[in-house]
């Protein structure tokens, strides 16, 4: 008899849906494969390299004293302003020394479980595209600038880079459970809008926040919003905005606290005690948070992104 425990899931696999699983329905294109890799990064032309340039030179000027500063030496580390888009077969070889990660193109979006699966084996799946000049502030589908500059450096930490792999794996029973809304609030609030407490300041790593300027001002000094302490159980019972700045971030004392909270908290039992929807408002702050600012949430209160309202 083996002492040792086998896995519950095979993550080498791609892993099946299932039936149960409700997915984007996302249209597979043409070229590409199960996997949904696309067969090489695209050729950009000098305007698309220019594209990258200004974006990241407009993000420069925000950035210090605000970004987390593991996301900072990671794009140091990557050298990511050396001038126009990564390439990632080299941008690959230098996170692959570093943290064993490596950036494949895909077509945007991608459905879940083929995400969880990319993400399990340590490959990060960026869009292929860069925006147009004329969607230079807010685009729906995550491009290259966003995908690249906003969430590779922080695959450099290898605390954080071990938690993207957790949660690639935390997909699969996310569908053994069909919780995938609750997992998704998870990634949310930490790998796209987490902020964290540096020397008692809040800084921002997630790379919905960083990779543009409005929220990467807003979302570490604005007086909207609301700033509580993270707990993995509340986090994935709340809603959150997909289109608009966020009424609520959620705080990590640090990357190791993130990885131990997610790595020992029984999920089995927590999906169990989850209905399928979220249990808590973006706006709402509870009895039992740990409240670092209660925001006033002014700027959604004045009606949010379209109605003019100052993110303040
Ligand atoms: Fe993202």
């Amino acid at each position: 008899m083996s002492d040792t425990i086998a896995p519950e899931f095979d993550y080498a696999r791609l892993p099946e849906a299932g039936g149960h699983v409700f997915t984007a329905p996302l249209r597979r294109p043409d070229l590409v494969g199960a996997d949904w890799l696309e067969p090489a990064q695209r050729a950009y032309g000098a305007d698309e390299h220019a594209v990258w340039d200004e974006l990241f030179a407009r993000q420069m000027q925000v950035l210090p004293g605000r970004a987390a500063s593991a996301f900072m030496t990671g794009l140091e580390r990557l050298d990511l302003g050396r001038g126009g888009v990564p390439d990632f077969a080299r941008l690959s070889a230098e996170l692959g020394a570093l943290t064993g990660w490596s950036v494949v193109p895909v077509p945007s979006l991608i459905p879940d479980h083929i995400f969880f699966w990319h993400l399990a084996n340590r490959r990060f799946p960026a869009g292929n595209f860069i925006r147009s000049r004329q969607c230079f502030d807010y685009i729906q589908e995550p491009d290259v600038f966003h995908d690249v500059f906003g969430h590779v450096p922080m695959l450099t930490d290898p605390m954080f880079a071990d938690y993207m792999q957790e949660y690639g794996r935390a997909g699969w029973k996310a569908m053994k459970y069909n919780r995938l809304k609750a997992l998704g609030a998870l990634y949310w609030y930490t790998v796209e809008f987490g902020l964290l407490l540096e020397h008692g300041e809040v800084r921002a790593y997630g790379a919905g926040i960083l990779s543009g300027p409005t929220e990467t001002v807003y979302s570490v000094s604005a007086a909207s919003p609301n700033r509580i302490m993270l707990h993995v159980d509340r986090v994935m019972r709340t809603d959150y905005v997909i289109d608009d700045l966020q009424p609520t971030y959620f705080v990590i004392e640090s990357f190791a606290d993130l990885y131990h909270q997610t790595v020992e908290r029984d999920f089995d039992r927590l999906y169990r005690s989850l209905g399928p929807g979220f249990t808590y408002a973006n706006t709402a702050v509870i009895d039992v948070d740990d409240v670092l600012q209660r925001g006033t949430q002014e700027y959604w209160l004045r009606g949010g992104r379209g109605s003019g309202a100052e993110p303040v």
